[in-house]
């Protein structure tokens, strides 16, 4: 269909429009090199009834206008010296079957310092990027290795071979154990020792996410998904670990209706965004872990069973510090001289007594109790060694159940039927101490000392027991 007059010289009042205000200079000419459009009255301070159908040599100073009307081919990006400014131009022809018919030239920066700031502008960007993208790779990077795992007991030493197996493949791994006994540890050291070692290694702690943000923390989220959402949207934590490892910390804690969309993503390998629609492919290993017993959970109904099994295809046990005994002297003496080193000081390990009450402490808060211990430990100390009193006061008593295991029997203390409390903690420790005195041959200053108290304050007991005379 014709287009009316009307309407074409409305649309050619909008192109005019549009080229006033989108470039600084534009030149259009015909096969001859005669101008038939001017649009450089600012920059030339010539106005355009002066210069059309003039020769562009006449007008534009330095143009090569007219050659590429000769070549056919774009020069696209030039530099240009227009009335003392350099100039970056470039040169369009306009062919016409295979000819050329005319040629347009625009001013793309009327000076080249705009050219410059904005390079500048772009390499600062660029360098701001790549300053995050290491930010976020050094963030969800796996921080240890398996050499970081000590240990001398043989359970842990098989366990540690099954996480490496494990480690090979592209199964699940629960790690199963009480709070402090190296569950994150085991966790970056399957990442890290597996193909996956370059690709993110990024932790969800289920315990520390809001229940109603747990979707989208995990799945990410469109553009205005929700109220409160960012305008932009944000990347979810599943996406970012694209092509690594996914650390489920803590997941016991994870809502129950969030399960069966974790289900979802683990057998169909797809997520979708938050109010998005565009299925998204995730590639990434599942590693989980948990202090709580989750099968229990799964007894009672608050964890789905079928989650349970997809996740737990390798199951690791990490067993209590007290369950292995030769750890504790192994990790102390490590501990030992690491915050040793720390704070520039020579510790020649522990004495026999101290040694005696870590080896027989319950350590609930296990590995990392252990650490903390040695590390005040190392703070408060003044000798060449770790002594009892460097030990807080609740493992330093530890010594009493030594002791007894020597031989005190409790149940000849309280033989009495209506013996109460109070008497029977002084025949203990009456008991206590005597052992000690003839341990050290009489000498109470060492009798002191292997119980873990100032001389000073085994006089003041021996003389609240009654004990001065023995
Ligand atoms: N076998 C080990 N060798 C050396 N250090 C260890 C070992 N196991 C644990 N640790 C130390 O104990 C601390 C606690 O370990 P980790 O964070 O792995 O425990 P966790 O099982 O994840 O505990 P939680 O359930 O409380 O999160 C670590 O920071 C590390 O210092
Ligand atoms: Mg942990």
């Amino acid at each position: 269909m014709e287009k009316s007059y009307e309407q074409l010289k409305w649309e050619m009042e909008i192109i005019d429009e549009f080229i006033e205000k989108a470039y600084e200079g534009l030149i259009i000419i015909d096969k001859n090199g005669l101008i038939i459009k001017f649009k450089y009255e600012k920059f030339l301070d010539v106005k355009e009834e002066e210069v059309i159908g003039k020769h562009v040599t006449e007008v534009i100073e330095n143009t090569r206008l007219h050659i590429v009307l000769k070549t056919g081919m774009p020069e696209i990006g030039d530099l240009q010296v227009i009335k003392g400014h350099n100039c970056v131009t470039s040169r369009i022809p306009i062919i016409r079957n295979g000819e050329a018919v005319g040629a347009v030239g625009t001013i793309m920066f009327k000076d080249i310092l705009e050219v410059k700031h904005l390079s500048d502008h772009l390499e600062q960007m660029k360098q701001h990027v790549k300053k995050y993208k290491q930010e976020i790779k050094r963030l969800n990077l796996a921080k240890y290795s398996f050499e970081q795992i000590l240990t001398a007991d043989p359970h842990m030493l098989s366990l540690i071979d099954s996480a490496k197996m494990a480690a090979e493949g592209n199964a699940s791994v629960y790690i199963e154990g009480e709070s402090g006994t190296g569950k994150e540890y085991f966790a970056h050291a399957i990442h890290e020792a597996s193909l996956r070692r370059y690709g993110p290694f990024v932790r969800i702690n289920c315990a520390g996410i809001p229940r109603d943000l747990f979707e989208s923390e995990l799945f990410g989220y469109e553009p205005g998904a929700f109220t409160g959402a960012s305008t932009h949207g944000r990347i979810g934590k599943f996406e970012l670990a694209n092509g690594g490892t996914i650390f489920l910390d803590e997941l016991s804690a994870m809502p129950f209706e969030m399960q069966a969309k974790l289900l979802r993503v683990i057998e169909e390998r797809e997520m979708e965004r938050v109010g998005g629609n565009q299925r998204i492919n995730i590639d990434v290993r599942f590693i989980s872990a948990s202090n709580e017993d989750l099968h229990e959970l799964v007894t009672q109904g608050k964890f789905r069973s079928d989650l349970y099994y997809r996740l737990k295809v390798v199951h690791l046990k990490l067993p209590p510090l007290i369950e292995r005994k030769r750890d504790i002297m192994l990790l102390a003496n490590h501990y030992l001289q690491l915050f040793a080193k720390e704070r520039n000081i020579t510790l020649d390990g522990f004495s026999k007594e101290a040694k005696h009450c870590l080896e027989h402490y319950k350590w609930p808060g296990n590995v990392r109790e252990l650490r903390n211990v040695v590390e005040s430990a190392v703070s408060l100390s003044k000798m060449n060694q770790i002594i009892v009193s460097d030990l807080p006061d609740y493992i330093a008593h530890e010594k009493g159940e030594a002791i007894d295991a020597t031989g005190l029997n409790l149940d000849a203390l309280a033989s009495d039927q209506f013996v109460d409390l109070y008497t029977l903690m002084d025949r203990f420790e009456r008991e206590v101490i005597t052992k000690a005195l003839v341990a050290a041959g009489g000498n109470r200053t060492k009798a002191a000392h292997s119980l873990g108290i100032h001389r000073t304050a085994l006089y003041k007991k021996m003389s609240k027991l009654g004990m001065e005379a023995e």
